[in-house]
């Protein structure tokens, strides 16, 4: 439904909303916001076609061949707006303590008083979307729901797709329930007669987050966590403030389940850095020399997690869609994930081909001619000539979890799904090896916390450099950094004191390069080949061997069925090197010095423990 604004009058709510904490909200922003129209959504199919249609006319979308790619889209962004922007993103708590060292804070008087005047009538000339979305199964007690006020009709149809949104989030709701309120604009208000363009956004941003009023006001981009609230801000930097509040974690975790030949199913949740293999991983299809094991999809980016009544862990996926990293993805290295392409998708970043089509580097053989995400012609000789890319590197595709023939039977399932591995993993060249388990929780949280990843386009900023990404939680993170260990730390002692048994926790490496540069172990599917070593340990089927800093297996207690692996290229990613090791612990170090406010004693000691294993 779309209303005219009367600013100050109040707003006029279809009659399926009777929440009037959140009308009064809506009838607030809109008198600070100032937009020319309010269209509450229903979340209904009609309403999606009818915004993408707004999108076609404005320029923002171009509707793709129909016989290639089903009802889909290509977006193109502004070249200035094309990833998370870690600087401009703030935890406004209202002690800077409570923020940690690793995130931006200001005051929250003072970032109110900042964002003031950028918000006053920041939506002229725009329609503003409220946007109701339940993160998570509707109405499972995991789940939390939120409401997006946004000027893009990017975002109300990429939210429509991510998350479950609707007219019924407004019953769940009820007449006092609570949500999560999101204020998102692109920031660029239009005078009576301006032109707009494809990509409004300001060269301002900011991405705001008050922890304890549990709010997010987002201005000046349009893409991605920075802009569809419920996933980064909501389901992980305010989430994690929920979690440590109410006993539970919210997490940068993908969530499969993996079943053997002999029909026994776990489920694993890993966390990766931004680009590093998440999604991959959540839809991998085990080698043909593995017959009889199969991995589901629960979920390919965030996990809730919650300590069941029987002390067990169980996760959900609170997302219900994918937005995923398109450079790389193929048929080869990501099957399921293409399949799920093949209709109702949106691209945002890509190229457009001459048929109608997307390509993106790594997807197939280069076509002749395209026009790149920038608009500009590109062919094979341009880009050999000019370095230039046809996707942007962190170009991306929002689609349905539906369209995944993968998706597990339980990913809905409001109970959600018993964890019995954790896994972290960062983009390591060198010295960390393709797998190693820790012997006991407090092990697994060191190796989660002292995690090093190369940076990839996820986020702005320079690529490839080393940095720390505790958790993969570095951007994501809510609050303290050591405060968020300690909850690790202190919900592992109450699970087991409580008798429970843990998850198993790994660290794993997939991208250790050879002298040549380039990756040895093979990675993407093959990958299984590691998973299954975790399940056979977790089975008591495999002994593995002691190492400085966990338990890693021996060349022959992985299934090499199908694949030439030799012992000597296992042994290249798998070694522990002494000199590279203590200058890793040198990093660590720096990290605690860094994060000493809070940091749980037990971190230093286990480092101090593998110092002395390496015999430093
Ligand atoms: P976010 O959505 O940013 O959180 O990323 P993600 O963790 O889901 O990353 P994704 O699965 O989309 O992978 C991103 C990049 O990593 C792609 O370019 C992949 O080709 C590459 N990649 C994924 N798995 C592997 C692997 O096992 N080995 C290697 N070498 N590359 C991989
Ligand atoms: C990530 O960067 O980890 C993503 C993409 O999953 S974004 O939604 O932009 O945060
Ligand atoms: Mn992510």
């Amino acid at each position: 439904m779309t209303t005219t604004a009367h600013q100050g009058a109040g707003v006029k709510a279809p009659s399926f909303v009777k929440n009037q904490k959140l009308i009064a909200w809506v009838t607030d922003m809109v008198a600070l916001c100032k937009p020319a129209a309010v269209h509450w959504c229903d979340g209904s199919d009609a309403e999606y076609q009818q915004l993408c249609q707004v999108l076609v006319d404005a320029g923002t979308f171009k509707k793709l061949n129909a016989a290639k790619r089903p009802n889909s889209f290509l977006a193109c962004s502004d070249p200035s707006d094309v990833a998370r922007v870690e600087d401009r993103t703030y935890i406004c708590s209202e002690h800077k303590e409570h923020a940690g060292p690793t995130n931006n804070w200001m005051a929250p008087a003072e970032m109110r008083q900042t964002l003031q005047p950028l918000f006053d009538g920041c939506m002229a000339g725009r329609t503003m979307y409220v946007v109701p979305f339940s993160m998570g199964p509707l109405g499972s007690p995991i789940a939390h729901i939120g409401i997006e006020l946004s000027d893009s009709a990017y975002v109300a149809v990429n939210m429509k797709i991510m998350t479950r949104m609707g007219q019924a989030v407004y019953q769940v709701l009820g007449t006092d329930g609570e949500f999560v309120p999101c204020v998102h604009t692109v920031g660029a208000p239009l005078k009576a007669g301006d032109k707009d363009v494809s990509w409004p956004c300001n060269k301002t941003k900011y991405i705001v987050h008050y922890p304890e009023t549990r709010e997010i006001w987002s201005y000046g981009s349009g893409y991605g966590g920075n802009a569809l609230l419920g996933k980064k801000c909501f389901a992980l930097r305010i989430a994690s403030n929920m979690g440590r509040d109410q006993g539970w974690l919210a997490e940068h975790m993908l969530i499969l389940g993996v079943t053997n030949p002999e029909g026994q199913k776990y489920h694993v949740a890993a966390a990766f850095p931004s680009a590093c293999g998440k999604t991959n991983f959540a839809m991998l299809i085990p080698p043909a020399g593995m017959p009889g094991w199969k991995v589901t999809t629960i979920g390919d980016d965030i996990a809730w997690i919650k300590p069941g009544a029987d002390g067990k862990l169980r996760a959900i996926n609170p997302e219900a869609g994918y937005f995923g990293v398109a450079p790389g993805t193929n048929t080869l290295t990501n099957p399921n994930c293409m399949a799920s392409l093949d209709k109702d998708v949106i691209f945002t970043n890509v190229a457009l081909t001459d048929d109608g089509d997307v390509w993106w580097e790594g997807m197939s053989e280069a076509p002749a001619h395209c026009i790149d995400w920038q608009g500009q012609d590109w062919t094979p000789a341009i880009a050999k000539e000019t370095g230039a890319k046809a996707a942007h590197p962190n170009a991306r595709f929002t689609v349905a979890a539906t369209n995944n023939p993968a998706l597990d039977s339980a990913w809905d399932d409001p109970a959600g799904v018993v964890i019995d591995a954790f896994i972290f993993g960062g983009r390591r060249s060198t010295t960390v090896p393709l797998v190693t388990e820790a012997r006991n929780w407090v092990e697994g949280v060191y190796m989660a916390a002292t995690m090093g990843s190369e940076t990839t386009a996820a986020a702005a900023g320079q690529q490839g450099v080393v940095r720390r990404d505790p958790f993969a939680m570095l951007p994501f993170a809510g609050y303290n950094m050591s405060d968020y260990f300690q909850h690790w730390l202190k919900l592992g002692h109450k699970l087991r004191v409580n008798g429970a048994t843990l998850p198993a926790i790994y660290c794993v490496n997939w991208f250790r390069k050879g002298e040549d540069g380039k990756f040895v172990w093979p990675g993407y599917g093959e990958n299984m080949r590691v998973l299954k070593w975790m399940i056979d340990r977790i089975e008591g089927k495999a002994a593995g061997q002691e190492n400085v800093f966990g338990i890693s297996p021996s060349y022959g207690e992985l299934n090499w069925q199908g694949l030439n692996f030799t012992a000597e290229q296992f042994h290249t990613v798998t070694h522990i090197d002494k000199a590279a090791w203590q200058t890793e612990l040198g990093l660590h170090e720096e990290l605690f010095q860094q994060l000493a406010h809070h940091l749980p004693a037990e971190l230093p000691a286990t480092k101090l423990a593998i110092a002395h294993r390496l015999g430093l």
